[in-house]
């Protein structure tokens, strides 16, 4: 991100006021941007609030004359590593979709030789109508990047997806338009996912409820930003996510066993609910006639732990916490004890194991993050985009 590069369209919605943000956080990267601001933009923040934040003059006309004297259109379109259009509307990307010229922000998107990266935002049902969603197809063949909104309640109160993402996605997904192929290109990161079955005799385990969605759901996005993903699953009933490869073990041993062989890893994220105890296996089928059975556990390995002290540590390990009390306390406890970068704690007494959503709080040396209940794979989203970030400023 150092040295690059934005040039940064921001539309007429009420996301704008989020481009400020992101102007901000793209100049702590390093980056340097210059802003155009529609006349819809104009709208919800000025042209000094974004010329504050840049630092660079703020562009609005096409017919600025002294614009045009000092950098005319083609040059300003041509003068960045990318475009960014955040928030891109309804009209701009339908401006955008067929080729129109009739504002500066149109005009500068037509005349670009760069990448275009389009955040779109908006009110749900303008985003899922057919118009746009035709719009958007059209632009992706066309070779522009379209960042999907996220779900969740907007501001005009209706929910749905066509919010905004966060910025930390949208960063993430601007260092993978610099980069090439994706922001975790070149990285290996390791995922752990779904139970641990201890065996009792040949047909009984001990089991729990992990269902191995969230980690499926970060391995699928860690891939899609490039990583080259392993994914060591306990028992579970999902399809192997694209570009992931997968090694399936049963217990936490053989997890264990699968982990260490697979470094190594220049991050770990450990969301598998790797049963605390085994017990001594019978090889022969316990018999129900003769009474229930005493059972002798021992302790099974610290899979997360023992990363965190390895000699091939990865350089970001994340561990999770699923909690029924305070998730936050415990989580805490957990970063230091277990050596872990981060720990993603989840209040499983309010969203069950297995569920499709999940509330999570990121707990790091330096703070806690909450984030609102989320559906997983959108978790999974802006997990992997904070990987990738932290991996890439650790470079920096
Ligand atoms: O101590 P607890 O099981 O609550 O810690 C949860 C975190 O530790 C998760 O990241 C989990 O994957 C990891 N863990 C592990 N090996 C164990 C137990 C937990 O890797 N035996």
């Amino acid at each position: 991100m150092h040295g690059k590069r934005i040039l940064l369209i921001v539309g007429g919605g009420i996301a704008a006021y989020k481009a400020c943000e992101l102007t901000r956080w793209l100049r702590k990267a390093g980056a340097s941007v210059r802003c155009v601001l529609t006349d819809g933009g104009a709208q919800f923040v000025t042209p000094m609030t974004l010329a504050a934040l840049s630092e660079q003059p703020v562009h609005t006309s096409l017919w600025d004359l002294k614009d045009e004297a000092e950098m005319g259109h083609i040059q300003l379109s041509r003068q960045a590593d990318l475009v960014v259009v955040c928030p891109a509307t309804a009209d701009l990307l339908s401006a955008m979709a067929t080729g129109r010229a009739d504002s500066l922000a149109a005009t500068l998107l037509l005349a670009t030789d760069k990448k275009v990266l389009a955040c779109p935002a908006m009110n749900v049902r303008m985003w899922l109508h057919a118009a746009t969603q035709r719009n958007v197809e059209r632009l992706r063949a066309d070779g522009v990047t379209i960042l999907d909104p996220d779900e969740g309640e907007m501001a005009c109160g209706e929910f749905g997806p066509g919010r905004l993402p966060e910025i930390e996605r949208i960063g993430a997904a601007i260092r993978a338009a610099l980069s090439g192929p994706g922001g975790l290109a070149g990285k290996h990161v390791l995922v752990t996912a779904g139970p641990t079955h201890e065996p009792i005799d040949p047909v009984r385990v001990l089991a729990n409820r992990s269902s191995g969605k969230q980690g499926f759901a970060i391995a699928e996005a860690l891939a899609g930003l490039g990583a080259r993903v392993t994914l060591v699953a306990g028992p579970v009933a999902l399809a192997t996510p694209r570009g992931v490869e997968r090694i399936d073990v049963e217990t936490a041993a053989q997890m264990l066993e699968a982990v260490e062989a697979a470094l190594p890893a220049d991050a770990a994220v450990m969301t598998a609910a790797v049963a605390d105890w085994r017990v001594e296996a019978a090889t022969e089928k316990l018999k129900k006639s003769a009474g229930p059975p005493a059972l002798t556990f021992s302790p099974n390995p610290d899979i997360l732990a023992t990363l965190g002290g390895h000699a091939q540590r990865p350089e970001l390990l994340v561990g999770f916490a699923a909690e029924t009390g305070d998730a936050e306390a415990e989580a805490r406890a957990k970063l230091t004890r277990k050596g872990a970068d981060w720990i993603v704690a989840n209040n499983v007494a309010a969203d069950p194991m297995g569920g499709d959503r999940n509330q999570v709080t990121i707990v790091t040396a330096s703070g806690a993050e909450r984030w609102e209940r989320l559906p997983k794979d959108e978790i999974g989203r802006r997990l992997a985009a904070r990987i990738a970030n932290a991996l890439e400023s650790d470079q920096a």
